[in-house]
């Protein structure tokens, strides 16, 4: 049968207890696959920190790099916020993707006809919504220099960073979205501010130019001020969106609202080849950490992702989806997405039943 090593990066917050699920579930799939996974778990983020005094410890990217996918939960909390930038959870999260060299970020954002009450936004705005944030993931303001702290003519503190992208990178990172878009309904839309941002100019330039080897797919370009407007407006009318690496952060968070909760977004990062990196969009959140609320079904989804995208493996990519909608159908539901005469189960419960999910010993609804 075959064999896959999974490196696993629990992290910080309700990293471990979404990897927890999530890793059972895979488990479960794969047996019913004839698969076999070969977990390795290793310290990253602030609880690397505790450990071994750094954010990402050279034995934890080189056990990612050596494996064939990466499943990380979360890094971040309160206790390591004041950290120096080489010493902050979040610094070792950046070392981790710029060391697979994963630069394209996919985050898709579905409504399921099973959350259409749990968005915020009316149901016939959210209902049907499918769409696609592909998020340049290695470049931009986030790694861009110059970028640090001085002072300026005044004697006054500053602090600065550089947005900055060359050509090979929009080009890559635009060629990944129009493959996606292809898959999807044909349409991309390029998010950027080429109204101000020279290093959106050249963005705008660049993915014209790429658009040629794409004609059947639809292009078109919004700033990244009425992206934000539409998406609460009227967010059906976006198929694939590809942004740079902040503007996609942002748009992320803010498109998982319609779908219900940011607990339920999962992402793909994807490289030109090596392991993928798989984790859902949300953080640590320590606000709920350590209580057994958090929604696992980002992470959940992630596995799915990494199935499909990082192995390869289909089916048992799609066992997994179902199971979810299944457990959804069931009426189980975390707090972040309850509402009126349905379930209210913590973390560990909705892991148990998306197992029975998958097992397919439950009836369905
Ligand atoms: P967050 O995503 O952790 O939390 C925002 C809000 O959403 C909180 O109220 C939280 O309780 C809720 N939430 C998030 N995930 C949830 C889930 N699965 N189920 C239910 N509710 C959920 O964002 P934040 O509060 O801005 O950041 C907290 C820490 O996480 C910070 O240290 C930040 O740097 C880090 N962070 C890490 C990642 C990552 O590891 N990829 C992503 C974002 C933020
Ligand atoms: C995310 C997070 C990270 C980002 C942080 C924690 C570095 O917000 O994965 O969306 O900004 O990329
Ligand atoms: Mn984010």
């Amino acid at each position: 049968s075959k064999s896959y090593t999974v490196t696993l990066l629990p992290g910080d917050g309700i990293g471990p207890e979404v990897i927890s699920v999530a890793k059972n579930a895979l488990h479960l799939v794969a047996s019913l696959e004839g698969i076999e996974f070969k977990f390795k778990e290793m310290p990253m983020g602030g609880a690397a920190l505790d450990l071994t005094g750094v954010p990402l410890p050279e034995e934890t990217l080189s056990a990612a790099k050596d494996s064939d996918a990466v499943l990380l939960g979360a890094i971040g909390g309160y206790k390591w916020d004041n950290n120096e930038k080489h010493l902050k959870p979040e610094t070792g999260l950046l070392q981790l993707r710029a060391g697979l060299k994963v630069f394209a970020n996919l985050r898709p954002a579905t409504v399921l006809p099973q959350l259409v009450d749990a968005s915020t936004l009316k149901k016939e705005v959210a209902e049907g919504v499918d769409l696609m944030v592909v998020r340049e993931l290695t470049g931009g303001i986030y790694f861009g220099k110059p970028r640090g702290f001085s002072t300026n003519e005044n004697g006054e503190e500053i602090g600065f960073n550089t947005e900055v992208y060359a050509s090979h990178e929009i080009d890559r990172i635009a060629r990944v979205a129009f493959e996606t878009a292809r898959r999807r309904h044909r349409k991309l839309c390029s998010v950027d501010k080429a109204n101000v941002l020279e290093a959106s100019m050249l963005w705008r330039k660049r993915v014209m130019e790429i658009a040629l080897e794409y004609p059947d797919v639809e292009l078109s370009h919004m700033y990244v001020d009425n992206a934000a407007m539409q998406l609460v407006r009227n967010p059906k009318q976006f198929d694939t969106i590809v942004t740079n690496n902040i503007f996609g952060d942002i748009l992320s968070d803010e498109a998982s609202m319609i779908t219900g909760s940011i607990g339920m977004l999962p992402s793909a990062s994807l490289g030109e080849s090596g392991p993928g990196l798989f984790e859902p969009i949300h953080g640590s959140a320590p606000d709920i950490a350590g209580q057994d609320k958090a929604n696992p079904l980002a992470t959940v989804l992630s596995a799915a992702m990494l199935l499909k995208y990082g192995l390869g493996e289909e089916k048992a990519a799609q066992r997994i989806e179902a199971a979810v909608l299944s457990t959804l159908d069931r009426g189980y539901r975390t707090g972040d997405i309850y509402s009126a005469g349905l379930k209210l189960v913590g973390c560990k419960e909705m892991g148990e039943e998306v197992l029975k999910s998958i097992d397919g010993k439950v009836a369905a609804a």
